[in-house]
Order: structure tokens, then C-alpha cells, then sequence
């Protein structure tokens, strides 16, 4: 064990957070045109960070988009890489593994602004929290990372294992571009374990390993009447209008319990094993709590028939992001409009793959659009459902190491959200991957006050330089 990094690691947290509130001034919000500039500048950022902990040939890598924004050749967020492979051989002459760290240094769009306590890109702490937009999702868990590797490097003067980073800019966007990347230049990024700090904890002061995420397909509907829009008066009764039709349709998508009316929707879904959900149901969990306090409605709703833990980590979903055409401003104005447009995507579990579910959902809203309106199906971005075994040494290292900084041992638990390029790591490289998450459940991903606890991020750091060590160790003998 490094008692040095871990020493080191205390000794500078001041400085790390002080860091990372300039990466977190940065608005790289990814799905923004108007942020493109910031969004370079927070990969310079990162590189900066990389480099002068230590790393070595550390580089942006260009991605490009066919379609982004709707305009061809746009070019995409750039990737931030970085390695070092100088890692000493074993005892006994194997060369130490080589580990992938991956984060993402992108954000969400920060509105509704006026709910923000603080602005969200002037981070500030408040009770032991930064507050920020990406302070937990996931600049702050990515400097973690980069912060880890510092410890190691400064203290040491080397790394336990051989390091590759890959951190991206368009995970919030769907991660189109570096799955491309991975696709054509995967062997850049050969690695025996990827460790992905991007999750969450289950609990305050409960170390967690999340073992499971859900794929997603987000698309756009867009529907199409009239020529032009219409006066209201003079040709409502028989003009078709497309907002009523987008309403119709999205009605017809799920019934009132819950289920997804989608012909063959739900074929082949695999369900949680009975030990998985026998271990979910000792978890600490009031649902009642859970209601009031993270939903804040005044009930809770879906498949009656499935517990709360597998409707969001074991069941699939579709929701409605906007819906946009017609007149939204202020007053009144009595238009049919010509087009509107909504966005709509759906959460998919094991068993379930983005083209198939695609192709259902298309059919049948081409055969439930109204008469008088053509209705586009597209597709924005898609990616698989992952779940992951915790019978192998890293996913051990991983929990020995959370469990000895937190003092308790680690929980295993599945997550609702989507990191899209963990299941390309899993099947187009078929490197195990370990998703090791600080965040908590009220830190507010996406939403207003975003928030990272920072008792969370330095043991964050502490339980990365713990991981890396022990899987640099030699493999035991697993009993
Ligand atoms: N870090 C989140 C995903 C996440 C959140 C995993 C909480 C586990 C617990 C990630 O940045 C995210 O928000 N992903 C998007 C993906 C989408 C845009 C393709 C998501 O889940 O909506
Ligand atoms: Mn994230
Ligand atoms: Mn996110």
C-alpha cells in the first residue's frame, strides 16, 4: 500500500478542490452550440492536469459528428488521452496490468437557472458540499482520477500498473464519438480492467460498486400538417393539428399501470436472479422516505407489481423529455401549427438491444400517427444495458479498497442511468470494467444545485490509489 499517495493525497486536498472549481467554471455544456469553445477549453484543461501530474504522450484526439445539430460535419468534442506504461515488471517477471481510467469532462445544460441557490458555473461550498453544474456528474469524480494518478506519480515516482485515460466530451450527448474511436481505434485503448467513476452511492457512507446500468435509446418524433400554420378559427374542425397527434401518440405508448403498449416491447428481457433481488431487498431502503425526500411527488407510479429498486434498475422505460411547436409565449394566440416536434426516449435492460426496441417503437408509431400527419422517427443516440460480475480481482480490489477507506463493507448495486460507452468497453474491447461512484442521492445530477460532497471526492481519491495498487499487486490464488 502507498502510504506516501494516501499522505500526499491529504496533504494537497485543499489544492485539488480548489482545482477543480476552475474546471468547473468552465460551461462545457456539451449539447450547446453556443459552448463549443468551452468545451475545448475544459478538455485543455484536463490535458493540463494529466500532464502535470505526470502523465505521458497526452493529447486531445478529434472526433466528428455526420450529425450534429443537424449540420454535416460538425465537429464533435474532442477526446482527452493520456498514459503511462512504465509500470515494473512482477516478481516473478509478468508485466503489471494495464488500467483505463475513463471519465467525462462535459455537462449537462444548467436551467432552470433561477432554482439555483449559487450560479452553477461560480462553484461555491456550502456545509462540506461544492455546489456546481458537473461538480459530481462528472468533472469532480473525473479529477478524482487525475488527482489519484498525482498521488501516485508525485509520491512514488511511478504507478503500481500501467495507466491509460480516456476522457470524453460527449457523454452527456450520447457519446457518439467515442464509440467511433473505440470502434476503429480500439487497440489504443487495450487495457485488462477499465475503471469508470461516473456512479453513485447507495447511501451516505455506504461504499457501493455499481454492477449494473440500463441502455438507452433517445429520439426525436417529429410531426408534420398543414403546409403552414393556420388561423385556428378559420380552419379548425379540419385542418389536422400535429401537437394533438403527438399527444395521441405518446398516450397510446403506455397504459395507466404502467406497461409500455409497444408490440413485443418487452420480448426476452432478462430478469434480475432471485439472489440479486434477495440482495437488493436488504438494502437500506424506505420507500416512503425515498418518495417524499429524492421524488418529491405525492406518489410514486409505474409497475405496480415490481418493487421500486427493480422499476429503476431492472425494468425498462420510456419518458418525455419536451415537447415543442405552436405558441408558447406569453398570452394567447390562436395559431394551428404546421409542425411540432417531441423528444422521447426509453431505458433499456439486459436482454434488450437500442436497434430492435428502435425498429418496434418506429412501426408502431407509424401505425398509431393520426390521419393527415406524417410523423418522422429518429433516432439522437443509443447505447446498451450492462450489468456486471463482481466474481473477478478487480471487481475485489475495488471493493476492499471503498470498504477500508469508508470503514464498512461494500454494497453492490444496479443504477437507472446510462454511460453509453461502458458497454462497447465490455463488448468491443471485452475489458471487465469497474464502476467505482462517489455521488450521492441527493447530490442533484442534472438538476438545479448540483452538488459534490467533499468528504466523498477525497476519499474518492484515496480509494483510487488503493484500487490501483492492488491490482498491481500480484494475483492471489483466488480461494
Ligand atoms: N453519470 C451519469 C449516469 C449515471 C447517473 C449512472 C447516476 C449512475 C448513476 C451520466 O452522465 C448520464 O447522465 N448519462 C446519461 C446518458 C445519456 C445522455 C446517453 C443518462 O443516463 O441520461
Ligand atoms: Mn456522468
Ligand atoms: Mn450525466
Amino acid at each position: 500500500m502507498s502510504e506516501r499517495a494516501v499522505r500526499y493525497a491529504r496533504e494537497q486536498g485543499q489544492r485539488f478542490v480548489s482545482e477543480l472549481k476552475d474546471l468547473l467554471r468552465i460551461p462545457s455544456i456539451s449539447t450547446a452550440p453556443e459552448h463549443v469553445a468551452d468545451v475545448r477549453r475544459a478538455a485543455e484543461f484536463v490535458a493540463a492536469g494529466l500532464r502535470a501530474a505526470g502523465m505521458e504522450q497526452v493529447r486531445l484526439i478529434e472526433t466528428s459528428r455526420d450529425q450534429w445539430q443537424g449540420k454535416p460535419g460538425h465537429q464533435g468534442h474532442p477526446l482527452v488521452y493520456a498514459e503511462w506504461l512504465h509500470a515494473e515488471p512482477m516478481p516473478d517477471g509478468h508485466t503489471r496490468p494495464t488500467v483505463l481510467l475513463y471519465g467525462h469532462y462535459d455537462v449537462q445544460p444548467a436551467e432552470p437557472l433561477e432554482e439555483w441557490k449559487s450560479p452553477p458555473f461560480e462553484p461555491t461550498e456550502r456545509d462540506g458540499n461544492l455546489y456546481a453544474r458537473g461538480a459530481v456528474d462528472d468533472k469532480g469524480q473525473m479529477w478524482m482520477q487525475v488527482k489519484a494518478l498525482e498521488c501516485l506519480l508525485k509520491a512514488d515516482g511511478g504507478l503500481p500498473v500501467n495507466v491509460r485515460v480516456i476522457v470524453e466530451g460527449e457523454e452527456e450527448v450520447g457519446g457518439e464519438g467515442i464509440a467511433a474511436f473505440v470502434r476503429e481505434h480500439g487497440d489504443q485503448l487495450k487495457a485488462d480492467v477499465a475503471l469508470v467513476c461516473d456512479t453513485e452511492m447507495f447511501a451516505p457512507e455506504l461504499p457501493t460498486l455499481c454492477v449494473g446500468l440500463r441502455g438507452m435509446i433517445y429520439t426525436e418524433l417529429e410531426a408534420r400538417g398543414a403546409a403552414t400554420d393556420l388561423h385556428s378559427g378559420m380552419y379548425g374542425g379540419v385542418a389536422p393539428n400535429p401537437l394533438v397527434a403527438l399527444a395521441q401518440m405518446i398516450a397510446q405508448m403506455k397504459t395507466a399501470d404502467g406497461h409500455i403498449a409497444i408490440p413485443g416491447f418487452y420480448d426476452g428481457i432478462e430478469a434480475p436472479t432471485a439472489a440479486e433481488l434477495e440482495a437488493w431487498r436488504s438494502l437500506p431502503f424506505d420507500v416512503e422516505e425515498y418518495r417524499r425526500r429524492e421524488v418529491g411527488s405525492t406518489e410514486l407510479t409505474g409497475e405496480e407489481e415490481f418493487s421500486v429498486l427493480e422499476r429503476t434498475w431492472a425494468r425498462p422505460t420510456m419518458d418525455v423529455h419536451g415537447v415543442v411547436g405552436g405558441f408558447t409565449g406569453v398570452g394567447a394566440k390562436t395559431v394551428i401549427p404546421a409542425r411540432a416536434t417531441a423528444k422521447i426516449s426509453f431505458r433499456l435492460v439486459p436482454g434488450m438491444k437500442p436497434e430492435e426496441t428502435f425498429e418496434r417503437y418506429k412501426r408502431f408509431v407509424e401505425q398509431i400517427c393520426p390521419r393527415g400527419i406524417q410523423v418522422t422517427v429518429s433516432l439522437i443516440h443509443s447505447g446498451d444495458p450492462i450489468v456486471i460480475s463482481t466474481e473477478n480481482r478487480f471487481a475485489h480490489a475495488a471493493t476492499e479498497s471503498m470498504a477500508e477507506v469508508f470503514g464498512r463493507p461494500t454494497v453492490f448495486m444496479r443504477s437507472g442511468g446510462s454511460i453509453p460507452i461502458v458497454g462497447d468497453f465490455v463488448r468491443e474491447l471485452g475489458t471487465p470494467t469497474v464502476l467505482m461512484g462517489f455521488g450521492l442521492p441527493d447530490d442533484n445530477l442534472h438538476a438545479p444545485n448540483e452538488k459534490f460532497h467533499l468528504a466523498n471526492f477525497h476519499r474518492g481519491i484515496e480509494s483510487i490509489v488503493r484500487f490501483l495498487d492492488r491490482v498491481g499487486e500480484p494475483a492471489r490464488a483466488e480461494s
